[in-house]
């Protein structure tokens, strides 16, 4: 059995007295850690004052950053280093995620590049990836989908791997009330697993987390996560409301 991992992302939301106020919420909620794992993304300007709130859960409310620079150091202005991130107690990395990838340019080398970076410093990475609605509509979903996952981890040793997540975040589902079926998620999951299970073997790829993201509310998580290959969420807008994203997590175990 895999552990669960709920994940909220808070995306370009939440100033420091708001993301500071649903981190406590979080923190003094009754979450059974033993049987899931929690983390939240605030943005790069308050991930410090968010670690030091939830500081008291020693670490079992992991804070993630939505993103690192694939640079270790130097004149890049406007960006924040791994070893900047880790030094403020970030302890995971959402590399990938498809505004990036769409809004900002990130190409599937810069993904890896990162993904590598983050591994080396001991950081763990939830690795999205994800279609169109126009690769899904052209039937190529699968294709796409697999070759973002075998691009973003090339060069990754199968002695690292253990500390990725692949989140599965359709495009078309982001923001949008309109979340994959449970069966075209699993699918998709299913999928995933196979092109891990050719990267890393099959005992490996049965241990790692495939998680879902894309319009998940506490209403229609129960029948995503009771998938067999769908190990978790990485929660929006949903995450952004202390009784959703905590509805979301009573429905993974
Ligand atoms: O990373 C989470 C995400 O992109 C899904 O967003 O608002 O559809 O839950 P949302």
């Amino acid at each position: 059995m895999i552990k669960p991992y709920i994940v909220g992302n808070w995306k370009m939301n939440l100033d420091a007295a708001e993301g500071t106020e649903l981190a406590g919420k979080i923190l003094h909620a009754s979450i059974d850690y033993d049987s899931v794992d929690v983390g939240v993304a605030p943005a790069f300007p308050i991930l410090y004052s968010v670690k030091q709130t939830v500081a008291s859960s020693k670490g079992r409310l992991a804070v993630v950053a939505q993103n690192v620079s694939a640079e270790e150091k130097g004149a890049f202005t406007g960006e924040s280093s791994i070893s900047m991130l880790k030094s403020v107690g970030v302890t995971a990395v959402i590399i990938g995620h498809s505004e990036r990838r769409q809004i900002f340019g990130e190409t599937d080398q810069t993904i890896n590049k990162k993904v590598r970076l983050t591994l080396s410093y001991g950081l763990n990475v939830i690795l999205c990836v994800g279609e169109t609605l126009f690769e899904r509509e052209a039937d190529s979903h699968f294709e796409t989908v697999t070759a973002q996952v075998a691009k973003g981890l090339k060069d990754v040793p199968v002695d690292k791997i253990e500390q990725v997540t692949v989140a599965y975040e359709p495009v078309w589902a982001i923001g949008t009330g309109v979340n994959a079926s449970p069966a075209d998620a699993q699918a998709m999951h299913a999928k995933i697993r196979e092109m891990l299970k050719s990267l890393y073997g099959p005992v490996m790829a049965n241990k790692l987390r495939i998680i879902y993201g894309g319009s998940v509310k506490p209403d229609n998580a129960k029948g995503l996560m009771n998938q067999p290959d769908i190990n978790g969420a990485l929660v929006g807008g949903a995450s952004l409301k202390s009784e959703d994203f905590l509805g979301i997590i009573n429905f993974s175990k």
